[in-house]
């Protein structure tokens, strides 16, 4: 558990993914579900979680890139959206959403450049690709799940396969200009 605000080891991140893929890609979708009780078994207990949040710092996130972060036990992306991944957002039609919502209402005044998600797909749990360099960041440009094959766009909505709902968008202030709480 990060403790100290900063990104956790590739290593952490590598054992995290390996959780959530296994769930969803080796098990099959009946028993993913079951599955999930295990899973949460490893994380600690309500009381605890609620204390915790985590401070980083995005100044080294350039345009265009991304971190993966954990927080509460699970994966966060944090993304720099670049001007034009910005506009590709905004110029969507609402009624072409499966779960609408805009990108203002993903990310905080005057800050629509970070978009801060759960790296957590909708459908069964799998963590997506996209938050790190070269990975596929499937047809619509932000995230791709290759358990069941989710698209979501540049403002991490679910815009094609399984998946009910956009990545859900945490809690999360700015202490800083480039500081941020997440929790
Ligand atoms: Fe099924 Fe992501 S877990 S598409």
């Amino acid at each position: 558990e990060d403790t100290t605000g900063h990104p956790i080891t590739d290593e952490g991140v590598r054992r995290r993914d390996f959780i959530h893929v296994a769930t969803g890609a080796f098990v099959g979708v009946g028993a993913a579900a079951a599955a999930w009780p295990l899973v949460d078994q490893m994380n600690p207990s309500a009381d605890v979680l609620a204390l915790a949040s985590i401070e980083v710092d995005l100044a080294p996130v350039a345009a265009g890139q991304a971190i993966k972060l954990n927080w509460r036990g699970k994966p966060v992306f944090v993304r720099n959206l670049t001007p034009a991944e910005i506009a590709e957002a905004n110029k969507v039609p609402i009624s072409d959403l499966r779960d609408p919502q805009t990108l203002a209402e993903r990310t905080k005044e005057g800050k629509a450049n970070w978009l801060i998600t759960l790296g957590v797909c909708t459908h069964l749990g799998c963590v997506p690709l996209g938050a790190a360099e070269g990975e596929n960041r499937g047809d619509y440009g932000g995230y791709f799940c290759p358990c069941h094959g989710s698209h979501y766009d540049t403002a991490a909505r679910i815009r094609k396969g399984p998946a009910p709902k956009n990545l859900e968008v945490p809690e999360y202030a700015f202490t800083s200009d480039t500081r941020v709480q997440i929790g």
